[in-house]
């Protein structure tokens, strides 16, 4: 089996401290016999933290396919973590130039900071674990470019245990797939800015960003929707892309837009259009008939960008070398709203379809935190100028959210021990 949670492994520890102290007196008097009882109750000791590991296991498995949340890991605080990242540039054969902060110089201190959840422990992510729980299986990462960040970060975390094959990439380089052959497992990144199907807006005086025109009741041929047959693990996400101006129908009729000014038009605002979307996208999923029955759903949840005095196209950085504090972020912000319809969402669409085959990955708040942890200048200036402080360097934060990943599918479906 795999390493044991780190709740786990630190238990014995204590409890071995305090009883060598106890065999202290014994040890003087008699050497040999008190190092064989140390040793006897050490093996009870670890016996007794496998078993109950084991048994906790077992208890998950009896209840089929769901997604447990034994542990709330939405709330917690970023800690210091001398041990550093699972990989380098030097040793993540797949790391994307544009992710490679450390090449282009940035401070190495965002790397040292693991996230600790309030009631629980977030185990380090085990690549070796990971491959043998997906063994076999299918896995998507659906959405916009940070999904595809996710998945850049599962590959050089998997890659320490397995290096993977590109398979397959499509001309746009929107759907790229990759495999791990010794485990048969399948990684695959589907784009899709706003679920729903939407296409830009013509004649807008080119200038950027360009509208969309978001068919709200369009989604079940949606690009990635066609695709979800076969699939065993399907991660959404999604949020940056309705920040900007763009227009809602409903129907073959406009209704609205977000972020207009037109005096005719509705303003429906931007989480008004991502509950929308996300309730689509969650019955389009429940109602997928090709789909495998087992098909486990998580939403992971909104991560703001941290550009500061500007915006990415007015000069805007993010050049901070440490976590923000509790105090210097807000919960009454559109961040925290995105992410409260996100995980309601996903609530409403557990109790609908009576399934708990849908879960989230609920890292807004650590991410809120994390305005160390983006690229910004540290990337190859030659194509744009602009600070990107809204992708995340590899390795990096970002990195966490895989492992709150394995955390709820070991949750979801233990490894056989
Ligand atoms: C890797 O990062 C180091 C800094 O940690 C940098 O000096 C080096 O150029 C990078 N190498 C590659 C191949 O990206
Ligand atoms: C590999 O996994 C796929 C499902 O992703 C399955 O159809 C196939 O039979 C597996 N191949 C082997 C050799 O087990
Ligand atoms: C989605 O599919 C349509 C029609 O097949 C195609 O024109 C479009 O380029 C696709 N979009 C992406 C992002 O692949
Ligand atoms: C709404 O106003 C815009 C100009 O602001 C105009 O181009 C458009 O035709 C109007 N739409 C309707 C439905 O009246
Ligand atoms: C961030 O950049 C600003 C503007 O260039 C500068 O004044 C500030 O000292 C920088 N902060 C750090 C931590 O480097
Ligand atoms: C990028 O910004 C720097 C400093 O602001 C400037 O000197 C340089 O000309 C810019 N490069 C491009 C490609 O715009």
């Amino acid at each position: 089996m795999g390493p044991l949670p780190a709740s786990l492994s630190s238990s014995p520890r204590k409890l071995l401290d305090r009883n060598s102290s106890k065999l202290n007196a014994v040890v003087q008097r008699d050497i040999k016999s008190s190092l064989l009882l140390l040793l006897v109750l050490s093996t009870v000791l670890v016996l007794s933290v496998l078993y109950s590991s084991q048994a906790d296991q077992t208890g998950a498995q009896s209840g089929g396919i769901q997604v447990e949340e034994k542990c709330d890991m939405s709330m917690g605080k970023w800690v210091r973590d001398p041990r550093g990242p699972l990989y380098t540039n030097l040793t993540c054969p797949t790391l994307p130039d544009s992710k490679n902060c450390q090449k282009y110089g940035k401070d190495p201190g965002h790397l040292f900071w693991r996230w600790q959840p309030d009631g629980c422990d977030l185990p380090r992510f085990s690549p070796e674990r990971f491959l043998d729980v997906v063994r076999g299986k299918r896995l998507a990462f659906i959405g916009d470019s940070l999904a595809r960040n996710q998945m850049e970060s599962l590959l050089c975390l998997l890659s320490q245990a397995e290096t993977p094959t590109l398979v397959d990439r499509d001309a746009l380089d929107k759907f790229v797939t990759w495999h791990f052959p010794v485990h048969n497992f399948t990684l695959m990144v589907m784009w899709t800015e706003f679920y729903a199907h939407a296409v830009p807006v013509p004649d807008t005086n080119g200038k950027p960003p360009i509208p969309f025109d978001i068919h709200l009741d369009r989604i079940v041929n949606a690009n990635w929707t066609i695709r979800l047959p076969g699939l065993d693990y399907a991660i959404l996400s999604g949020g940056n892309w309705f920040f900007r101006v763009n227009y809602l129908w409903e129907d073959g009729h406009r209704i609205g837009c977000v972020n207009c000014r037109e005096a005719n038009l509705t303003d429906f605002g931007i989480v008004y259009a991502i509950r929308r979307v996300v309730k689509a996208a969650l019955q389009a999923i429940a109602v997928c008939k090709d789909c495998k029955s087992n098909l486990v759903t998580f939403l992971r949840t909104y991560t703001p960008g941290h550009h500061e005095h500007g915006s990415w196209s007015s000069g805007g950085y993010c050049n901070r070398t440490r976590p923000l504090k509790e105090e210097e972020i807000s919960l009454v912000s559109i961040e925290w709203e995105l992410r409260n319809a996100q995980d309601e969402e996903v609530r409403a669409a557990r109790e609908t379809t009576g399934s708990k085959r849908f879960g989230v990955l609920d890292v807004t708040k650590a991410m809120m935190l994390r305005a160390d942890g983006h690229i910004g200048a540290h990337k190859d200036k030659r194509w744009v100028n602009a600070s990107d402080c809204l992708h995340w360097c590899l390795p990096g934060p970002i990195d966490m959210w895989n492992d709150m990943l394995l955390q709820r599918l070991t949750e979801d479906s233990p490894p056989v021990v």
